[in-house]
């Protein structure tokens, strides 16, 4: 009997693309996937620490995996990803079931951490910093569910030290892959048949940087467009500064970049703004908004918002209300402040009273969906691209330019393919209409 394998992943994309990565390593061990833990023989827990409540999710996981050992007692569980770089044996202390830990620096290092854990050793492999031959990881294939959707990891790590993050601790400095590694890449997957490839860093418009030859962003977007069978290009995340007029203009220029973009602004009140570090003020990030809607008029905005942080007034939160009135996003995420180890935001004093950040994330919640029932009221009658993306009990699926799921009647033979539906009945998060053509 083969071994198998069972992962859950917390945290952003990139995580979801190193669980990918592991999963291709895995299957490459003559190891199967199982949806079902209880007959896993290595548990794997990828981990997110970005807020107190995942930390917390993680614990009680492995509360509940570790049983998979009265079973089968050569079972193992790892936990792999960001609370693991930040805790450490700490959380092994927390947790002594766990039998292996690496982080997104050394997820190249899984075979031999298996061969060890195995022979009983606990292997624990938390280092400082990423090592040398961390460019390592890109031998190993990704294994995927989505056949024409894919995320592609350009840049790791973050240089930018907000005072409220721990991804800096996490994930590391800044570190470009090189042009030519993403491009082997790229061009692998649309052999493979994939149509929409998503480009991934935690502060993804800062590639190209540190390269030996330095290479703007939008050379990538580009270089990437430039492949064969690349219908459609993402980006995620960008940060408001790293977004230069290059950038926008790329998006303008190239027809496979998608008509959306998501771009955090966290705070819109400039006092607050400067205590978190963000490097602009309310007026900046709404001038490059203003300049995303000029060069690219029917796109999606969406935005990440921090609520009570440190300090913060009813005065300030009401700059952020109106930042979110003034762009009107077509998704917002928005997520109470929670203090993190090692972060200066954990030490600033006026902390803000759990009622007031719920009070405030209410006016929030109240004054989006507004905003959304305006803008999907936009989508009626229109005519939107689709890339189809599923086949769900005969209807099908797939997602506009602009990031809305789409659903309606067609035959499976167009899986795959980009095909033009009017739409007829639109709701904040998704939308239904009929077919009209085939577009390639
Ligand atoms: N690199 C991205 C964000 C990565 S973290 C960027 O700079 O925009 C994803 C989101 O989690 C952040 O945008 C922020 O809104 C939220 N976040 C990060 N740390 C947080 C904290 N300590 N408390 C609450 N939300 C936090
Ligand atoms: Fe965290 Fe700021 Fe870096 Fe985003 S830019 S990952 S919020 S430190
Ligand atoms: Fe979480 Fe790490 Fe991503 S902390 S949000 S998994 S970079």
């Amino acid at each position: 009997m083969g071994k198998k394998f069972f992962i859950k992943t917390f945290g952003c994309q990139m995580n979801f693309n190193d669980s990918e990565r592991i999963k291709g390593m895995l299957r490459g061990m003559g190891y199967e996937p199982t949806d079902n833990w209880e007959e896993a023989d290595l548990i794997l827990l990828n981990t997110c620490t970005i807020r107190e409540k995942p930390d917390q999710k993680v614990l009680s996981h492995i509360g509940e995996y570790r049983k998979v050992k009265e079973r089968n007692p050569q079972a193992l569980i790892a936990v792999s990803g960001c609370l693991a770089q930040r805790a450490g044996w700490e959380l092994v202390q927390k947790a002594p079931s766990i039998d292996l830990m690496f982080s997104s620096f050394n997820m190249h290092h899984l075979p031999e951490l298996i061969n060890q854990a195995q022979a009983g050793y606990k292997a624990i492999a938390i280092l400082d910093a990423p090592p040398q031959d961390e460019d390592r990881i890109w031998e190993f294939p990704t294994e995927r569910d989505n056949p024409y959707c894919a995320y592609v990891t350009v840049i790791k790590g973050c240089d930018k030290n907000c005072t409220y993050c721990v991804v800096p601790r996490t994930r590391g400095k800044e570190r470009s892959r090189t042009l030519g590694s993403i491009l082997e890449e790229v061009r692998r997957l649309a052999d493979d048949g994939v149509r929409e490839i998503h480009l991934l860093g935690q502060n993804v418009t800062a590639w190209g940087k540190d390269l030996d030859r330095p290479m703007p962003f939008s050379e990538l977007l580009y270089r990437v467009s430039e492949i064969d069978g690349v219908e459609r290009i993402r980006f995620t995340t960008g940060h408001p500064t790293d977004l230069s007029d290059d950038i926008v203009e790329a998006m303008a220029d190239i027809p496979q970049v998608c008509n959306a973009l998501h771009l955090p602004f966290q705070a819109g009140s400039d006092r607050i703004l400067r205590l978190m570090d963000r490097g602009y003020t309310k007026e900046f990030y709404l001038e490059r908004i203003h300049r995303l809607k000029e060069a690219v008029p029917d796109i999606a905005l969406s935005t990440d918002i921090i609520v009570g942080f440190p300090t913060e007034t009813d005065e300030d939160f009401e700059h952020t209300l109106d930042v979110v009135r003034q762009v009107e996003f077509e998704q917002i995420f928005s997520f109470k402040f929670s203090p993190r180890p090692g972060t200066p935001a954990l030490q600033m004093e006026d902390q803000i009273p759990d009622e007031v950040k719920t009070q405030r994330m209410s006016r929030l919640l109240n004054l989006q969906k507004s905003i959304m029932s305006k803008l999907s009221a936009r989508y009626e009658n229109s005519l939107q691209e689709v890339l189809v993306e599923e086949d769900k009990g005969g209807k099908l699926i797939g997602r506009t330019t602009t990031n809305k799921w789409v659903s309606f009647e067609g035959d499976r033979g167009l899986l795959g393919k980009i095909v033009r539906v009017r739409i007829s009945k639109a709701s904040p998060f998704n939308l239904e209409g009929e077919l009209m053509e085939v577009v390639r």
